[in-house]
């Protein structure tokens, strides 16, 4: 059971023995982004920080999530941890990062990933991959073995969540879910029905007709009748032999 206390704590607990677990990257979050036209677009970030404030990654500011959050602030996030089993979405507005704090984590850097950030024109189309040989050696010499300064085009974003949803994998498949929603400096909770997998079973014909069916909800047993005659759904997953009859109600 997930402990009702507050989001951060049970993110905290989680990401702790997501750590221990994932054979990589267990900071590895989805970031969605929208076009003020509503359009979405995704992918892989890292969480680089995080306490009560939000959730923090960094990035080219010049890329098309840094396109997309210069017009639309408003942002998804995702971790899954195969491991464990578990999700957690976030939804929220992502704010940039003060310059002190998006120094500080640039110069926390390795060298070569500070040159990165000079030589790589995120998101932009490249010839080809000497391009970017060629300007990694460029800055390489421009910087020689001095400073270097983060450029103007990098930094981080901080997601301050109004949601976040904590998913967790249960016994036959009868997940957990539990929502917090920002109260002004409080969070209420939730918890929703959770996906179900169902299998179609023809109990007059005794033929398993071996078709999934997806039941928003649980039991959901009368979901998607829509056949002919008497349909039950037999939950997959189940050593029990769980079936049920419902009549067709057209
Ligand atoms: C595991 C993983 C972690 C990544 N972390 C970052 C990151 O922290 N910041 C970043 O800008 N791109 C990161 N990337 C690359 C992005 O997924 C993406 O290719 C890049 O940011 C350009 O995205 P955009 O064109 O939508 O702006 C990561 C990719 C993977 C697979």
């Amino acid at each position: 059971m997930i402990d009702f206390h507050i989001p951060f704590e049970t993110f905290s607990d989680w990401f702790e023995k997501a750590k221990e677990s994932e054979p990589n990257d267990p900071n590895a979050m989805n970031l969605a982004t929208c076009t003020p036209d509503g359009k979405p677009s995704s992918r892989m970030v890292l969480l680089k920080d995080f306490d009560q404030r939000g959730f923090v990654f960094y990035t080219n500011l010049e890329s098309r999530k840094g396109n997309e959050l210069a017009l639309n602030q408003h942002v998804a996030l995702n971790f899954h941890w195969k491991s464990l089993r578990k999700q957690v979405r976030v939804e929220g507005v992502a704010e940039s990062v003060t310059d002190e704090e998006a120094d500080a984590y640039y110069q926390s850097r390795a060298r070569g990933s500070r040159i990165g950030a000079w030589a790589s024109a995120q998101s932009r189309p490249m010839e080809g991959m000497f391009v970017l040989e060629r300007r990694v050696a460029e800055f390489t010499a421009k910087f020689n073995i001095g400073e270097i300064p983060r450029p103007d085009h990098w930094s981080g974003f901080r997601v301050v969540p109004q949601t976040i949803e904590f998913w967790s994998d249960g016994k036959f498949r009868l997940h957990e879910r539990i929502v917090y929603h920002r109260d002004g400096e409080a969070w209420t909770t939730e918890r929703l029905f959770p996906w179900v997998k169902y299998e179609r079973y023809n109990a007059r014909t005794n033929d398993h007709q071996r078709r999934r069916v997806r039941a928003a909800g649980h039991p959901g047993w009368r979901f998607d009748a829509g056949g002919r005659d008497c349909i039950g759904y037999r939950r997959i997953d189940s050593d029990c032999d769980e079936v049920r009859r419902v009549d067709h109600d057209g």
